[in-house]
């Protein structure tokens, strides 16, 4: 079946890698109170997409995503509050907790503009990779208001605070390539290689059992706010939870296929699995 087609994102399938693109080029990918709804929509449906074992996040155009629309997120809704808090819950919702729970791998692929409130699904996807003019910048200073929503958050959580305080307080853009010097992608590459290198670690993630990244990834995320002791608990329940829901039982085959076949080097890579 056919997916269902959006004025303000689209979705756009190259086999199992799923590309969820803001689709506002005209308006640098702004972020209307109608792209959240839309948005929001997309990405509860594709987490149950079997079709989609990556999603990719892009932006239309020479932008990923000019931060909230300021016309028509903010001007347009401060005498509506019911409807500048229902596009503000939506907001957090598809940019956090429905991008930081997906249940497969997410990659942030940041072709332009990088604004204000896009650092949230950019903190939120798993992975980021720039072109290395990208140009991202917390611009909210420079208009009077401070890095709202969750983004000052964002902001600590990913980069040192002396960096998020510098960048937040001046509003100075930065390229790609200082973006992954302040931890806040993984690479920066040429525009021309971008979709290209994209597509290498989308696949790179296809050959490792969907299962173990999954569980990994939401370890990873969960840990930082736990004590030593906690997380020590939590990764034993968590364990023995990913144990029960791996239908590959990746760790016993795993063993085998090193211990018995000699068959690979788990240090050096994963094992070939049946599918993908
Ligand atoms: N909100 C509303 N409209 C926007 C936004 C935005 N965030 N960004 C761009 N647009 C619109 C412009 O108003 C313009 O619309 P028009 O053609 O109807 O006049 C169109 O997109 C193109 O924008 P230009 O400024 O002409 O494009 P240019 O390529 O020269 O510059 C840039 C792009 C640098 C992104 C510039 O538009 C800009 O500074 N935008 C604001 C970025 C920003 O500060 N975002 C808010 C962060 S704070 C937050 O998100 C909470």
């Amino acid at each position: 079946m056919a997916d269902k087609t959006y004025e303000n994102i689209k979705i756009v399938r190259e086999g199992p890698i799923t590309f969820l693109t803001l689709n506002r080029p005209g308006k640098r990918n702004a972020m209307s109170p109608a792209l959240h709804y839309e948005m929001e929509e997309a990405m509860l449906f594709l987490a149950t997409d079997k079709a989609t074992r990556v999603l990719v996040l892009a932006g239309e155009g020479e932008a990923w995503c000019a931060g909230q629309d300021l016309k028509l997120y903010f001007r347009e809704t401060s005498n509506n509050p019911e409807e500048r808090r229902r596009s503000n819950a939506s907001s957090h919702r598809w940019r956090w907790d429905l991008m930081t729970t997906f249940p497969k791998p997410t990659i942030a692929m940041v072709n332009g503009y990088c604004f204000g409130a896009a650092f949230t699904q950019l903190c939120a996807c798993d992975f980021a990779i720039a072109a290395e003019d990208a140009t991202f910048g917390l611009s909210e200073v420079n208009w009077g208001i401070l890095p709202g929503g969750i983004v000052s958050w964002n902001l600590t959580d990913m980069m040192l605070p002396r960096h998020a305080l510098y960048y937040a307080t001046t509003g100075e853009p930065f390229d790609g390539k200082r973006a992954v010097e302040l931890g806040l992608v993984n690479f920066a590459v040429p525009k021309e290689k971008l979709r290209e290198e994209t597509m290498k670690l989308a696949e790179k993630m296809l050959k490792l059992n969907p299962s173990v990244v999954r569980y990994t990834k939401e370890a990873i995320r969960a840990v930082r706010g736990m004590t030593q002791e906690k997380a020590r608990d939590y990764l034993g329940a968590k364990q023995d939870s990913l144990h029960r829901a791996d239908k590959e039982i990746g760790d016993k085959v795993g063993m085998k296929k090193f211990l018995d076949d000699k068959s690979y080097r788990p240090g050096l890579g994963p094992y070939q699995r049946e599918e993908g």
